[in-house]
């Protein structure tokens, strides 16, 4: 298993559009590996079609997308054609990200993916619902674990990927609820001085502590 802030093995697997190295296929792009229980199964397939929907906002924000379940190429080639169906891509267009075959379930294993409650028909556990967010320098930055019945929130994914993008390049927290344009607070570690530099629009919010720890700025602009 790997734990937030921790090297995402160089692993090999095969996809219906070949077999990958992730750190090769990632390049210097963010990335997300979502694992989901089966192929041809209800929920499974309206969150991959609502991934191939959100393909433009995923290359927008530079991330580069990778499903798994544990099943055949030869199985993700035939689903995919219901998710193009269901996402209503036209026959002729390409699917537009890989799905690993991971039969073996090493990878699955090895990433702490299997839900010990969900079984296939033989009795051997399934993989959850795993999202895990990889950055550029193959960090492990986020890491959310549903289980089978739940379907995702993509949109808050892209929020997810939104905010560690922003907090990268500024000294920025983004607080409860916060959205892409809301105000974000200044990360505790910045000093009053550098946070009149960097902000000059922070305002402290007025605790009964008397404590100056939550300076509200806007969002700074170039996320
Ligand atoms: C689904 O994708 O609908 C699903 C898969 C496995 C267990 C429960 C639901």
């Amino acid at each position: 298993m790997v734990l937030l802030g921790e090297p995402f093995p160089n692993f090999t697997a095969q996809t219906q559009l070949g077999q990958i190295k992730f750190h090769e296929w990632l390049g210097n792009s963010w990335g997300i590996l979502f694992s989901h229980p089966s192929d041809f199964t209800p929920v499974c397939t309206t969150e991959l079609a609502r991934v191939v929907k959100l393909m433009p906002e995923f290359r927008r924000l530079g991330v580069k997308v990778i499903a798994l379940s544990c099943n055949t190429v030869d199985s993700h080639r035939k689903w995919i054609e219901d998710i193009k169906v269901y996402a209503g891509m036209n026959d002729q267009d390409d699917f537009p990200y890989p799905i690993i075959d991971d039969c073996s379930r090493e990878l699955a294993t090895a990433l702490g993916m299997l839900d010990p409650d969900e079984k296939d028909s033989h009795g051997i556990p399934l993989t959850a619902r795993a999202v895990f967010i990889v950055d550029p320098t193959k960090k492990m930055r986020l890491s959310i674990l549903y289980p089978a019945n739940t379907g995702r929130n993509f949109d808050e994914i892209i929020r997810v990927i939104e905010s560690l993008q922003l907090t990268e390049k500024h000294k920025v927290a983004t607080p409860v609820d916060w959205k892409k344009g809301d105000n974000v607070v200044i990360q505790p570690t910045v000093s009053i001085n550098e946070a009149k530099a960097q902000f000059p629009k922070f305002k402290v919010v007025n605790l009964p502590s008397g404590k100056s720890y939550l300076r509200i700025a806007p969002q700074p602009t170039d996320l």
